[in-house]
C-alpha cells in the first residue's frame, strides 16, 4: 500500500472511532488500541507531512499559543433566554406562547446544560471558526481551544455551510479529576465545573483545554443559508446528521402539565447526570410558531428557561447535635436557622464526624454554606470564615456516649467515634427502629415516634417485645386512640408471616443490607440452615465475602442471639423463606435458563415486570440492553432500536406468541 493511501485510511478509520467515541458515546474499540492506532498515525504524518489531511485527528492540539484573543463580531446575534422560576411561571410562559399564535404549541425540552454558549461556523463542512458568547453582539476566538473538544466535528458528513450553536462544558469526572490533581499540586480549586470550563477555554495555549477533557452539546442552528426547517426538532435531527453531539434527553411535549411534569422529574434526577445542568429549556417547536413570537431585545419569546431551585445556601449553624445510631457510631449533626435549598426547608445538615469539622473548622455560630443535591441529606460544605464575629464557639467532640455515657472509641481504620455499649439504649432504640421499617419487618403504623414511645415507656426493650404488645399498653401512648390500637396489632400480626429475609435484615448483622439477606434467605431457606452455616459454607454463596461471612458466624454464636430468635419463633415469627424457590440455572428445562434475556415494546397478556419475574423464575436473568452478550430479545409490539440492534447482531428474537409459549402458558 502506498504511503498515502495508508495514511488516508487510518485517518478515516480513526475518525470514524473518534466519532463513535467523544459524539455517540459508543466506543468502538477499548482505548489504548485507538491511543495507539494514534500514535502509529502521529509517526506515519511525521514522515509524510505532505500526505496529512487538514482535519486527521492527531492535529486537534494545532499551532502555538496566541498572543491574544481575536475579537469576533456575530453575524446573528447571541440572546440569552428568560426565566421561570416555577410551575406557576411555566403556565405564564405557556398563556403568552398561546396567545401569540393560532394553533396550539408542542414544547421542545431540553436539559440547561450548565457550561458556556459557543457559535461554530463550518464552510463547505469544514469547521473555520469557533467563538464565546461574549456580550451577545461581540465575543471572542477560541477556534485553538475547541478544536482540541473531541465531540467537536472538524469535517460535517456533507460540505455545507452553516453556523451552530451549543453549550461546551466540562463533565463532572473530568472536573473532579482536575480538582484532584490542582489540590495534589496545592493550587486554586475551581469552584464548579461551570467556571472550570469557561477558565480552560479562555487559555491562550490549546495544551491546556486538550488536558481538561472538555465536551459540547448542540442546540440549535445560528445560520444555515442552505437548508430551512420546519421545526426545531428537525433542526436538531439535522446538526446530529451532520456529525456534532445533541443531548439525549430532550423530548417533544404536548402540553405545559407535560413539560411541568418533565422540569419536576429532571429536579430529581439532575444528581444522576455525567454532567451538571441548572435548568430545563422550553422551545416552541414549530419555526413558524417561532416567527410569529419573534423576539423581545435580549431574548425569544417562543422559549424560556425553567431554573433549578438553588442548591446551595448560606444560613447560620446554632448549635451541634449528636446522635448515637444503630451501630453505636456517634454522628454530629448541624442545627440550623431553618432556609430553603432546593425546594425544601432545611434545619438540619450532616456534619459526617470529627476529622470533617476539624478540616472545615466549624465553629458553633459560623455563617455556612449548605447544599443539597438530588435526593442527598443536606450537608455543610464550608464555613464563611470572613464573616465571622469573634463570639462563634469551638466545637469538640465529647468522650463519652451522650446516651450511656461509656467512653467513646474510635476502631481502628475507622474515622467515627463509637460507642461499642451493646446496652446502650440509644442504640437499642435505633435497631427497633430498623427491625419495623420498610425493607425489613415493615410494620406499618410503627414508625419512629411510636417506636421512641414504647421504648420509653419500657414496654418495648427487645425486637421479640413487639410481638409481645398488648391493646391495654398501647392505648397508654400518647394520640393513641382504640382503632389505631387494633390497627397497630394487626399490622404486627401480619408481619409474623413475612419472609425470612425480612427478618434477617430487621435483625442489622453488621454488613448484611437487604440484598444480601435475600439472597441469604433463598439460599439457606430457613433460619436453622443459616445459624448452623459456617464461614466456608456462607463464602460459597454467590455475593457473600469473607467480611460477611465472618460477621454473620460471629452474630449468631452469640447466646443473647440464640435466646432473641428462640423467642421470636415461639412467638410465631416464620423463620422460613417464603419467596420463589432457588434453582440452579442448569436444574431448570427451559429456554431461559442461563440466558441473558432483553424485553422491549409492549405486550398484551403481560406487563414488563411480570415478564421479567416469569423469566428469572424459569432461570434467566434480565438486562437492559442489547450488547453481544444478549442471548434472546424479547419484543413486543412497538419494538425500536432494540429490536433492529438485536437483528444486526444476530440475537434470537422472540414475539408475544413464541415468548408465551416457551413460558409454557399456551
Ligand atoms: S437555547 C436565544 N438550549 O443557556 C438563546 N440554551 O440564556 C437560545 N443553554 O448561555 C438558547 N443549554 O448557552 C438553549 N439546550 C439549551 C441550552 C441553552 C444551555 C444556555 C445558553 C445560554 C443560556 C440561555
Amino acid at each position: 500500500m502506498s504511503k498515502k493511501k495508508e495514511i488516508d485510511e487510518r485517518t478515516h478509520v480513526l475518525q470514524d472511532y473518534a466519532y463513535h467515541y467523544y459524539v455517540l458515546d459508543q466506543p468502538k474499540v477499548p482505548d489504548e488500541e485507538y491511543d495507539r492506532l494514534l500514535r502509529e498515525l502521529e509517526e506515519l504524518e511525521a514522515a509524510h507531512p505532505e500526505h496529512r489531511h487538514e482535519d486527521s485527528p492527531t492535529g486537534r492540539i494545532g499551532g502555538e499559543p496566541l498572543d491574544q484573543f481575536r475579537k469576533v463580531r456575530h453575524d446573528v446575534p447571541m440572546m440569552s433566554l428568560s426565566n421561570a422560576f416555577d410551575a406557576e411561571e411555566l403556565r405564564d410562559f405557556d398563556r403568552r406562547v398561546r396567545d401569540g399564535i393560532s394553533g396550539t404549541p408542542v414544547y421542545s425540552c431540553e436539559l440547561k446544560i450548565d457550561g458556556l454558549a459557543v457559535t461554530l461556523k463550518y464552510e463547505k463542512g469544514s469547521f473555520i471558526l469557533g467563538a464565546t458568547r461574549g456580550d451577545g453582539q461581540t465575543g471572542e476566538d477560541i477556534t485553538h481551544n475547541l478544536r482540541t473538544i473531541g465531540s467537536i466535528p472538524l469535517k460535517l458528513k456533507e460540505p455545507v455551510t452553516l453556523e451552530v450553536r451549543g453549550e461546551a462544558f466540562m463533565p463532572k469526572k473530568s472536573f473532579e479529576r482536575l480538582n484532584k490533581a490542582k489540590a495534589q499540586r496545592g493550587e486554586a480549586l475551581f469552584a464548579n465545573p461551570r467556571n472550570a470550563a469557561a477558565g480552560s477555554l479562555r487559555q491562550l495555549d490549546p495544551k491546556i483545554a486538550a488536558d481538561r477533557h472538555l465536551d459540547m452539546f448542540i442546540y440549535g442552528i445560528g445560520s444555515s443559508p442552505d437548508k430551512d426547517f420546519d421545526s426545531h426538532h428537525e433542526a436538531l435531527e439535522y446538526v446530529k446528521h451532520l456529525g456534532f453531539k445533541t443531548n439525549r434527553e430532550a423530548a417533544r411535549l404536548d402540553s405545559i402539565e407535560e413539560v411541568i411534569d418533565y422540569c419536576e422529574k429532571w429536579v430529581e434526577k439532575r444528581a444522576d447526570l455525567p454532567y451538571e445542568i441548572d435548568g430545563i429549556v422550553v422551545k416552541v417547536d414549530s419555526i413558524e410558531d417561532q416567527q410569529q413570537l419573534g423576539f423581545t431585545a435580549k431574548s425569544p419569546r417562543w422559549a424560556t428557561a425553567y431554573k433549578f431551585p438553588a442548591e446551595e445556601v448560606v444560613t447560620t449553624l446554632r448549635t451541634i447535635e449528636l446522635s448515637v445510631g444503630r451501630t453505636g457510631v456517634v454522628t454530629p449533626t448541624a442545627i440550623l436557622d431553618p432556609v430553603s435549598v432546593a425546594g425544601t426547608t432545611v434545619q438540619r445538615a450532616s456534619l459526617h464526624n470529627e476529622d470533617l469539622i476539624r478540616e472545615q473548622d466549624v465553629k458553633i455560630g459560623d455563617r455556612v454554606v449548605i447544599k443539597k443535591a438530588g435526593d442527598i441529606i443536606p450537608k455543610v460544605v464550608r464555613v464563611l470564615a470572613d464573616e465571622r464575629t469573634g463570639d462563634e464557639e469551638d466545637f469538640h467532640m465529647p468522650t463519652h456516649c451522650p446516651e450511656c455515657e461509656s467512653e467513646l472509641v474510635r476502631l481502628e481504620g475507622e474515622v467515627a467515634l463509637r460507642c461499642v455499649n451493646p446496652k446502650c439504649p440509644a442504640q437499642i432504640r435505633e435497631g427497633l427502629i430498623h427491625f419495623v421499617s420498610r425493607n425489613a419487618m415493615n410494620i406499618d403504623g410503627l414508625g419512629e415516634k411510636v417506636i421512641s414511645q414504647l421504648f420509653r415507656h419500657e414496654l418495648v426493650a427487645d425486637v421479640a417485645d413487639i410481638y409481645r404488645l398488648q391493646r391495654e399498653q398501647l392505648l397508654e401512648l400518647e394520640r393513641m386512640g382504640e382503632k389505631s390500637a387494633d390497627n397497630l396489632l394487626s399490622a404486627i400480626e401480619a408481619t409474623k408471616e413475612n419472609s425470612l429475609e425480612k427478618l434477617l435484615f430487621g435483625l442489622g448483622i453488621r454488613f448484611v443490607g437487604s440484598k444480601a439477606a435475600a439472597t441469604l434467605a433463598m439460599h439457606f431457606e430457613t433460619m436453622e440452615r443459616l445459624q448452623q452455616a459456617d464461614v466456608e459454607e456462607l463464602t460459597a454463596v454467590d455475593e457473600i465475602g469473607s467480611k460477611m461471612a465472618d460477621a454473620i458466624v460471629t452474630y449468631f454464636a452469640q447466646e443473647e442471639v440464640q435466646e432473641l430468635i428462640a423467642e421470636l419463633a415461639s412467638l410465631g415469627v416464620n423463620m422460613t423463606y417464603n419467596g420463589p424457590k432457588l434453582q440452579e440455572a442448569s436444574d431448570i428445562d427451559s429456554v431461559f435458563a442461563g440466558k441473558t434475556v432483553v424485553l422491549t415494546g409492549s405486550m398484551d397478556t403481560m406487563t414488563r415486570s411480570e415478564a421479567k419475574a416469569e423469566i428469572e423464575q424459569l432461570g434467566g436473568k434480565v438486562t437492559s440492553s442489547v450488547t453481544k452478550k444478549t442471548d434472546i430479545l424479547v419484543a413486543g409490539e412497538k419494538a425500536g432500536s432494540k429490536l433492529t440492534k438485536a437483528e444486526e447482531l444476530g440475537i434470537q428474537v422472540l414475539d408475544e406468541s413464541a415468548f408465551t409459549e416457551a413460558l409454557g402458558r399456551s
